[in-house]
């Protein structure tokens, strides 16, 4: 993997690049639209490709291992085979999903057991055996495997699981070593910074992150709950030290203002279900605000679902079309609102790049922070 910077905004943290994979480049800023059982929900891959256009997806260790199982994915010669998705993916390693299942899993130094939320078989994940997985999954990034704590969480908590999660990483990229890629092209490994909303862990961290080398680094452990202003303060803390001459990935953020924000911190690339998961919920992100198409106030209203025409569903469908597919529970209103709200994601970071570029992209950071902070 290859990464070049191409422009710094004079006014921020913001950076343009170009991250180079055997499968294609992904340019950056990137929103990287989350695919966790190897579909982009509701979205079929033509559409995906050809209307929504993102240079890479993500997809879930953890929701793969389970259903359809690491050796169906294998036998298909990989997950881009397998979804016929052949530009570059990047799976998660399941320490987040592994996190969210609190109740059903007990953490230890030697990994993580957990029940499974489809049949409630135990199974064990380790740094070792989830490098091995992703191998076999295939993806061209991958994730350490790691421990994402919740939000509140005690100093002492906090740091003892930083403190394993970089044990983790030693034990993932020792493994990694000795396990060579099973497909023609390379696999990058991303190691996670962690550290809770404290500072002092938050910088040991990144400074633990920093010294692996690693070809790209992530921030993980954010947007659990806590307060934005407490996620933009840990970003800037891990981006000021984590290397500039690599990606930045902060993982599971946010809304588009948060996605702005960290984009003016020096994040390159993120992920988050909010799009596509809020779509099938009827609420639509759109340049002017956001909006919930359920609502009986959009019954009569024929105007366009977003006059700034971003997608082809925009223009193609008015709102109280929207509404009544919404509340006919029809298919076609969960796949317009996913196809819209993807748009305007992928519009979002495809606009901050070029403003990055042409050196104004505070002053338009700001201006649609403003214009976006607003319930229509
Ligand atoms: N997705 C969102 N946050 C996290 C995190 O802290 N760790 C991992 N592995 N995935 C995440």
């Amino acid at each position: 993997m290859k990464f070049k910077i191409e422009a710094l905004d004079p006014k921020s943290k913001a950076r343009a690049g170009e991250v180079t994979t055997d499968h294609g480049v992904i340019e950056t800023p990137i929103f990287m639209p989350v695919g966790t059982m190897g579909t982009v929900k509701g979205v079929h891959q033509r559409e995906l490709k050809e209307e929504i256009n993102p240079d890479i997806i993500l997809s879930n260790t953890y929701h793969l291992y389970l259903r359809p199982k690491t050796d169906i994915i294998q036998g298909a010669g990989g997950l881009h085979k397998f979804m016929n998705w052949d530009r570059p993916i990047l799976t998660d390693s399941g320490g987040y999903q592994v996190y969210s299942l609190s109740g059903r899993r007990k953490i230890k130094e030697e990994g993580v057991k957990f029940k499974s939320h489809i049949d409630g078989s135990y199974h064990f994940f380790s740094p070792e055996n989830v490098m091995e997985i992703q191998r076999k999954i295939g993806a061209d990034i991958i994730m350490a495997f790691d421990e994402c704590t919740p939000y509140p969480c005690d100093y002492n908590y906090a740091k003892r699981s930083m403190h394993m999660t970089h044990r983790w990483l030693n034990r993932c990229i020792n493994h990694l070593e000795k396990t060579p890629e099973i497909y023609d092209y390379k696999q990058t490994f991303f190691p996670i910074v962690q550290g809770s909303t404290y500072t002092d862990l938050r910088k040991q961290s990144a400074e633990y992150i920093a010294n692996a080398g690693a070809e790209g680094n992530a921030i993980g452990g954010l947007s659990v709950g806590e307060p934005a202003e407490e996620m933009y303060a840990m970003t800037d803390v891990v981006c000021s030290i984590l290397p500039e001459d690599k990606p930045r990935y902060l993982m599971g953020v946010g809304t588009p203002i948060n996605i702005l924000e960290n984009i003016a911190l020096g994040v390159d690339m993120f992920d988050c279900v909010m799009p596509t998961r809020n779509a099938r919920n009827g609420m639509l992100f759109t340049s002017e605000g956001h909006i919930n198409i359920k609502n009986k106030k959009w019954e009569k209203d024929f105007s366009p679902i977003d006059p700034a025409a971003i997608t082809w569903v925009d223009t193609e469908y008015s709102k109280a079309y929207l509404r009544h597919l919404f509340v006919s529970n029809e298919f076609l209103g969960k796949q317009i609102a996913t196809i819209h709200n993807l748009g305007f994601y992928l519009w979002l970071v495809r606009e901050a790049r070029k403003h990055i570029i042409a050196g104004d992209f505070r002053e338009w950071k700001d201006k649609m922070v403003k214009q976006m902070d607003n319930r229509l």
